[in-house]
């Protein structure tokens, strides 16, 4: 696997590939690499003939009160599973590389990045979309995987994709667990171990939530109520964001109309630990 840090290496570096037809795949992390993101590595590798991963803390989508300092990185460990998993190029670019001078040009993919996850951090997808249209444009890949536990970042992507007609197919990936239920999420190591062994909770409440939904219970206030009493099973168990809403724009539900497909999300504190989690629930046959 080759390593590169500079985007005129990566252009470089791509070019024949490029000039020889080869599909290019892509998968964008901010490294601290686990079973999810080695999925979303797999995932490319089937639908590409050269596959690039990048790993990149991008400041733009953590606000001054978040981890951005504390995130949690590891180039050798990543760049072994990289490897492991056939990943042909890594471009890990320093902040000053992708950020020479301050960034005076976001994209802001409106109403979808401000509600749910967005109202609660405000400038988060901007800071997302931006970098990921950024990456696409040094990358231009033909295909790009995300994966589904980042749901409202997976429907901005689409979403911006769309938007401005970028030339790049987007693949969803199933959310990756640990045995116990668990999302797999590099944000899981600043866990204490007490605080782990209550984290199924996430998991647990939307299994609840699914047979539900299953059993006709299609109003999202009871659906919410019900993920709600799981999760306050568990009292250290903060609910920052419980939504349930249409999976396809996240739009809200009418009970009476029922869309295709539920998707819900939780965003829940564990001591001072803020875990995603999401469940999609298709409705139909
Ligand atoms: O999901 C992530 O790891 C990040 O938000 C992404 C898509 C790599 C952009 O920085």
């Amino acid at each position: 696997m080759l390593i590169v840090d500079t985007i005129a290496d990566l252009r470089e570096t791509l070019a024949p590939h490029r000039r020889a037809g080869r599909r290019i795949g892509f998968v964008p992390t901010m490294g601290y690499l686990h079973k999810g993101h080695t999925t979303l590595v797999d995932r490319a590798r089937e639908h590409a003939d050269v596959v690039v991963a990048s790993i990149f803390v991008n400041p733009l989508q953590f606000a001054p009160t978040e981890d951005f300092a504390r995130y949690p990185r590891d180039l050798p460990a990543d760049s072994r599973l990289l490897e492991e998993h056939g990943c042909d190029i890594l471009f890990a670019p320093s902040v000053e590389e992708m950020y020479p001078r301050p960034i005076a040009t976001h994209v802001e993919v409106g109403g979808l990045s401000t509600i749910l996850e967005g109202e609660r951090r405000p400038g988060h997808f901007r800071g997302v979309a931006t970098v990921v249209a950024k990456l696409f444009g040094i990358v231009q890949p033909d295909v790009a995987c995300f994966g589904e536990k980042d749901y409202q970042q997976l429907a901005v992507i689409r979403r911006m994709v769309a938007d401005l007609s970028l030339p790049v197919e987007i693949l969803g990936v199933p959310t990756v667990r640990e045995a116990d239920g668990v999302a797999c999420s590099s944000r899981n190591v600043y866990l204490s171990a007490d605080e782990r062994a209550l984290a199924p909770v996430l998991n647990r409440s939307l299994a609840e939530a699914e047979a539900a939904i299953r059993d006709g219970i299609l109003d999202p206030e009871a659906i919410e109520a019900l993920i709600r009493r799981v999760l306050a099973t568990v009292p250290v168990a903060e609910p920052d964001l419980v939504a349930v809403c249409r999976a396809d724009d996240l739009g809200p539900i009418d009970p009476k109309a029922p869309p295709g497909a539920i998707a819900m999300m939780l965003a829940v504190r564990i001591g001072r630990t803020r875990l995603l989690d999401q469940r999609v629930v298709s409705l139909s046959a």
